[in-house]
């Protein structure tokens, strides 16, 4: 399969008009979210969204998120719809956000991979939106890289992991968060977050003051352990090269890894000039939101380092820092060091 590459930046019009013609035919698009990019599919076509979990290599039982550019579009993809999942959209939609609800019957079943809720965001991307609405159809999009990868923020990486595997690829700016949206299920006794993003768990609890954080989120999942998000269970972003999450200040990292041999450090930029290994900053400790924006790419740079080792060293918990943290700690398979 050829690949093709449309140009949302300099020709905007002609891309958002290929990409809706090829997904209204039952094709597969990347497009860029402000998240991540996504690899879009009709969420009414049952073949289409088995050619995203073959382009993928995505295991059969890890359910998709349903994108739509519009509250009333909701109707479409769920139903039994709770007050609160309102209340929730009118804080946090169009954005990083994703509900799980009952599912509704429209939705091809393989979105859900069997089970009998749906998750929903509505995107505050431009481009994404502009698609929905000119195909008119809601789209499933996990993200767009090989599964177990780093997700992809630029066109480039996705292009690295699928060319060749999907119809075309959109190709417009760098995502602005970074990280993937936060996803909140409403359907259990308690409104519980599987996954955190930029959407953190203090905004949360202005809508939903009995937010339970899933035990998956920050632990490590046992054998056979039930799970509340497939997504939560798999191997996830890592690097080839053995990397340890290390947690301590500023001087103590510095230390730590000075010592080492054979290793790269992935640091803040604060510590860049004292570090004597090879090293890579991903910004400031002090802004969260930077990091979430460089994590991933500074993922995909470490197999480039050509070190045995690399030591990450790891973001406060505080605000989006949780999700950088949560998406650094699956990366490092759950390896970590305290000093
Ligand atoms: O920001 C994002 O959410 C990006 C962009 C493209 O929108 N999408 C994304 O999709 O990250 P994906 O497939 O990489 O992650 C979806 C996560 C997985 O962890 C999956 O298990 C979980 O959402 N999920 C999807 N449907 C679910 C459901 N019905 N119940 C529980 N978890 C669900
Ligand atoms: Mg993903």
């Amino acid at each position: 399969m050829i690949t093709q590459k449309l140009d949302a930046i300099n020709d905007y019009a002609n891309a958002v008009n290929v990409a809706s013609e090829i997904l209204k035919s039952g094709g597969i698009v990347a497009v860029p979210t402000e998240t991540v990019y996504g690899l879009a599919a009709s969420a009414y076509s049952d073949d289409a969204i088995k050619s995203v979990f073959t382009a993928k290599g995505r295991p059969q039982d890890n359910p998709l998120i349903v994108h739509i550019a519009s509250i009333d579009m909701l109707n479409d993809i769920a139903c039994d719809i709770p007050d609160v999942a309102y209340e929730c959209a009118k804080a946090f939609w169009p954005g990083p956000f994703t509900m799980v609800l009952p599912k509704g019957d429209k939705i091809a079943d393989s979105v859900s991979a069997g089970l009998n809720t749906v998750a929903v965001r509505f995107p505050s991307d431009k481009t994404i939106c502009d698609i929905i609405l000119k195909s008119g159809l809601p789209l499933a999009a996990p993200s767009a890289n090989t599964s177990g990868r780093p997700s992809p923020t630029t066109a480039s990486h996705v292009i690295e992991d699928l060319d060749g595997k999907i119809d075309a690829v959109v190709c417009g700016n760098d995502s602005s968060v970074g990280v993937e949206s936060t996803v909140v299920s409403l359907v259990g006794e308690k409104p519980r977050l599987l996954r955190p993003g930029a959407v953190t768990p203090e905004q949360l609890r202005k809508i939903l003051p009995d937010l339970i954080i899933d035990d998956a989120v920050l632990k490590q999942l046992k054998e056979g352990e039930k799970v509340a998000s497939p997504g939560m269970k798999y191997k996830h972003y890592a690097p080839k090269t053995n990397a340890i999450l290390v947690e301590g200040c500023s001087n103590s990292f510095v230390r730590y890894v000075n010592q080492k041999t054979d290793c790269a450090a992935i640091c803040f930029e604060e510590e860049y000039y004292s570090i004597s290994v090879k090293k890579i900053s991903y910004g400031s400790k002090r802004n969260e939101s930077t990091l979430a924006k460089n994590v991933f790419a500074v993922l995909r740079d470490i197999d480039t380092l050509g070190v045995k080792e690399v030591y990450i060293h790891a973001p406060s918990k505080d605000g989006v820092g949780l999700a950088v943290y949560n998406r650094l700690i699956r990366a490092c398979g759950f390896n970590v060091v305290t000093l």
